[in-house]
């Protein structure tokens, strides 16, 4: 679809000047000077498309205020009843794996339920789940899906719902999917699940509260975990990070270099997407995700059973499927939901497709992505995760994707370093030590 893809790459190079707009802003506000936010100047490929001075930053101005949490007040009850279905390994087939075998709590509540290939293997061995397991902490931020459209803009933006591709929008529905899914829980049907439930410690509970009726029973499964996944000790707020935003904790100067790299636009321009901010003492701010989508060009997972076909691919955000807010257009495909990053240290693998093992790693495919495809594109064909048709679609024109093939990277070793070492910052204080 070439007017698509026009639209989106402008609609994205508008994005970037006027974010760039906003933090240039930002900078000179926090720091009351007008100092340049670079003095080395970066290579740049061109484009074609018109310019606002030289930086391109990632996009979507004016999104990713984090929805206000006024529902009920929680339950208590029932967020006990949601973390004791949460570990509850009754219900697979056969019989062993919870919820917390993938989403495993000493890790953050992610996980490869011991592969070695990057996504968790399911209730049968060599079932393998197709993505990489996202970490369920923070989910109470995660905005529905929908599309933000701002008239300075060519093409809406697309942000929020639950999954790496947006596709569901409450936790109480999303349950069913890895519970049935053949290759995670493979628990079969509502009437074996509440079968089997007629033995767990806290089925006459969860019977007083949601009824005996089959149907009822599973929902009522779904509406306990999400209780749980949305409460407050789910959103824990307790790393180094969190204690130097209010003030308690000071980084050292490694740390407090790979911040700067990490929001600095002419180095790593995380913070673009990855947002947060650290003037604000309240951890809303500082999810490190704006939970829009990008297609950033993971390199092919060859690991993965399903690529063993070489016309499969996983095309994310374009593969939704829903009527009322449709993302089925092709510009979508190859974009994924943007991952908070906190706790990323101790995650097993990452990107959605868990090519990436070492967090390191991730961080030299963002140096070096545009100045080196080679070194994560075997066999010389760049963006292998998409077919061919969709590959224009990867994002080449923000920072810090938009240096010249060839040139230097967009940031050196001793910022990777650095910005690996303010990552390890926002792992909350329960999982120190299981990076
Ligand atoms: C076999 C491993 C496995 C098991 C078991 C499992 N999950 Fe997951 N979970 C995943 C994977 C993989 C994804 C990402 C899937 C995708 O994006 O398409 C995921 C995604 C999620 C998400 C979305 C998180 C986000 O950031 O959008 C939630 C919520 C979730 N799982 C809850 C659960 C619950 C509750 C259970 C138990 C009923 C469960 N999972 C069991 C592997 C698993
Ligand atoms: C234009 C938006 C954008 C920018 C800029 C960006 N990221 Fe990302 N990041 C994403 C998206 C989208 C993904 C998921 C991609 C996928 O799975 O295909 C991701 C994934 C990641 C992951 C993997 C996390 C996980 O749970 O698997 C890490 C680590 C990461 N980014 C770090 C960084 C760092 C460090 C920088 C700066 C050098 C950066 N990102 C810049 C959008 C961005």
């Amino acid at each position: 679809m070439i007017a698509g893809d026009l639209i989106s790459k402008r609609g994205r190079w508008l994005f970037a000047a006027a974010a760039l707009a906003l933090s240039l802003g930002a900078v000179s506000r926090r720091t009351g000077t007008a100092t340049p936010v670079s003095s080395s100047k970066p290579e740049f490929v061109e484009t074609g498309l018109p310019r606002f001075g030289s930086d391109v930053l990632a996009r979507r101005p004016g999104v990713a205020s984090p929805p206000v949490h006024d529902g009920p007040p929680e339950d208590p009850a029932l967020i006990a009843l949601g973390r004791a279905i949460f570990a509850d390994p009754r219900f697979s087939d056969p019989p062993g794996t919870s919820c917390a075998s993938c989403h495993d709590p000493r890790r953050a509540f992610s996980g490869t339920n011991g592969a070695a290939i990057g996504v968790p293997v399911g209730s049968r061995p060599g079932h393998f789940a197709r993505r990489a397991t996202p970490s369920v902490l923070y989910l109470k931020y995660v905005p529905r899906f929908h599309f933000h459209e701002d008239d300075e803009v060519a093409a809406p933006t697309a942000l929020g719902g639950y999954f790496w591709d947006g596709r569901v929008d409450t936790i109480a529905e999303l349950v069913k999917q890895p519970l049935f899914n053949p290759e995670e829980m493979n628990a079969g049907s509502d009437g074996r699940v509440a079968t089997k439930l007629r033995d767990a410690p806290y089925a006459a509970e969860l019977r007083a509260k949601f009824g005996s009726d089959t149907k009822a029973v599973v929902q009522g499964l779904g509406v306990a975990l999400e209780a749980y996944l949305t409460s407050d000790e789910m959103a824990p707020a307790t790393s180094k990070y969190d204690q130097y935003i209010r003030g308690q904790a000071t980084l050292t100067p490694l740390e407090k270099r790979g911040l700067e790299a990490f929001k600095d636009p002419a180095r790593g321009a995380c913070s673009g997407c990855h947002r947060m901010n650290e003037s604000s003492p309240n951890p809303k701010w500082s999810l490190f995700t704006d939970y829009g989508f990008d297609a950033v060009g993971a390199p092919r997972n060859r690991e993965l059973p399903g690529n063993r076909n070489p016309n499969y691919f996983d095309l994310g955000l374009c593969e939704r499927k829903d009527q009322k807010t449709p993302s089925s257009d092709d510009m979508w495909c190859g974009s994924f939901r943007t991952p908070s990053l906190r706790n990323v240290a101790v995650r097993q693998s990452f990107m959605h497709n868990g090519v990436f093992r070492r967090l390191r790693d991730v961080v030299v495919f963002y140096a070096t992505r545009a100045a080196t495809p080679g070194r994560f594109y075997p066999g010389g064909t760049k963006f292998d995760d998409l077919p061919e048709k969709h590959r224009g679609n990867v994002n080449v024109s923000s920072l810090p994707y938009n240096r010249r093939e060839g040139g230097p990277p967009a940031f050196g070793d001793e910022d990777v370093d650095a910005i690996v070492s303010f990552l390890d910052t926002l792992t909350d204080a329960a999982y120190l030590g299981n990076e």
